[in-house]
């Protein structure tokens, strides 16, 4: 197959070509070279073209391709409401032209790069009220050091509970509201068409690769790049916070499957979550992280950050029946292994 390939130099991008080619398909790539991700003195790959889906036409590198692999994004969650414009221009009108250029050349197969955070807090079981989502965190319940949220309608205690794919949108933070509109648009793009897209909804990526740290961080790249640093993660909240840590090149072969199956999907949107399946706590992780460096044990800071979830964790099930995806990297070996995997510094 033909590939085009947004955000080809980036972290899960790489990963992508790489597993791609080694399936026999060709990879056009494009990437924006973002200063912000690549840093001031980029030297861009010659092989990727240098294209800024904001402004710049892609028709050129559309001809004979089969599908598209969109992962070109501005990602992090956003650190207050001036990133709001940016998210909107990256993620949503970039898409959005993507989009028409694919309409204008007649592709019609999409593959997409969304994110668990489309659901927000996602789901929690009530014993009084039943399945809820959470209330969003009240200021003097966190300065109290209950980091648990409630009940939307009795006020009270409430269990999270792995969510599927029909889940609806509750997204809470400028990035999260981008993959929304981003999956919004590549579902009215498939009606227009009669087109197929697959949107893979990752859950917290790591691996080998993982930009260093920056304000727009993950908080596995914040805990390896500490460690680099020689010092003790920093764990928020009480460490229970729950993830899911998925592989990066368990996110690539996630997307090749996609790839090579998107044309058998029925016209329109179908999402997958793509996780490893394992439930980790960020003061596990974090432990995991500092006991493989052989530094020194996570700190338990008790700060916390308005905008932060407190568990979310979707099921991989609809993709091992849909894709045939299934995780290969348990998170306990891939996270021991990130202490020593290399970042990308810029
Ligand atoms: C992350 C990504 C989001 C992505 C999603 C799924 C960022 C900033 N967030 O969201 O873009 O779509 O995974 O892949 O890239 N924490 C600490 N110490 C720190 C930093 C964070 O304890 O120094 C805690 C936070 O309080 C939070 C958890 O770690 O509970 C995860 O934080 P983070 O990785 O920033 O955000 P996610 O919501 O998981």
């Amino acid at each position: 197959m033909r590939i085009l390939l947004t955000g080809a130099a980036g972290f899960i991008g790489t990963h992508i070509a790489r597993q791609a080619r080694a399936r026999g398909h060709e990879v056009v790539g494009l990437d924006a070279y973002l200063p912000a991700a690549h840093g001031p003195d980029v030297a861009p790959d010659p092989a990727i073209a240098r294209r800024d889906l904001r402004t710049d036409d892609v028709d050129d590198l559309l001809v004979g391709i089969d599908v598209v692999c969109h992962q070109a994004a501005m990602v992090g969650n956003g650190v207050d409401a001036q990133d709001l414009p940016a998210y909107a221009e990256h993620n949503d009108a970039g898409s959005a032209r993507l989009l028409a250029a694919m309409a204008r050349t007649g592709v019609a197969d999409l593959v997409m790069a969304s994110s668990m955070v489309v659901y927000g807090d996602g789901r929690y079981t009530c014993p009084v009220d039943g399945d809820v989502p959470p209330a969003v965190r009240e200021d003097a319940d966190l300065h109290d050091g209950r980091f648990e949220p409630r009940c939307p309608r009795c006020h009270g205690d409430i269990t999270w509970r792995e969510i599927g794919e029909d889940t609806p949108f509750l997204p809470r933070t400028s990035y999260a509201a981008s993959k929304v509109a981003q999956e919004h648009y590549a579902s009215a793009w498939c009606t227009l068409q009669t087109a197929r897209a697959i949107a893979l909804r990752y859950h917290n990526v790591y691996g080998p690769g993982m930009p260093a740290d920056t304000p727009y961080s993950g908080v596995a790249a914040i805990f390896r790049s500490a460690i680099a640093r020689g010092e003790a993660p920093r764990v928020f909240e009480d460490g229970q916070q729950v993830r899911d840590f998925v592989h990066v090149t368990d996110v690539a072969h996630a997307n090749v499957l996609a790839i090579e199956q998107v044309a058998e999907h029925p016209a329109g949107l179908t999402a997958y979550n793509v996780a490893s399946g394992r439930t980790f706590t960020i003061g596990e992780m974090a432990a995991t992280l500092a006991r493989a460096a052989g530094g020194d044990a996570p700190v338990l800071t008790g700060d916390h950050r308005r905008f932060d979830v407190r568990h979310v964790v979707a099921s991989p099930a609809a993709a091992t029946a849909g894709l045939g995806f299934t995780a290969q990297i348990a998170p306990e070996v891939g996270l021991a292994r990130l202490a020593s995997d290399p970042l990308r510094t810029r």
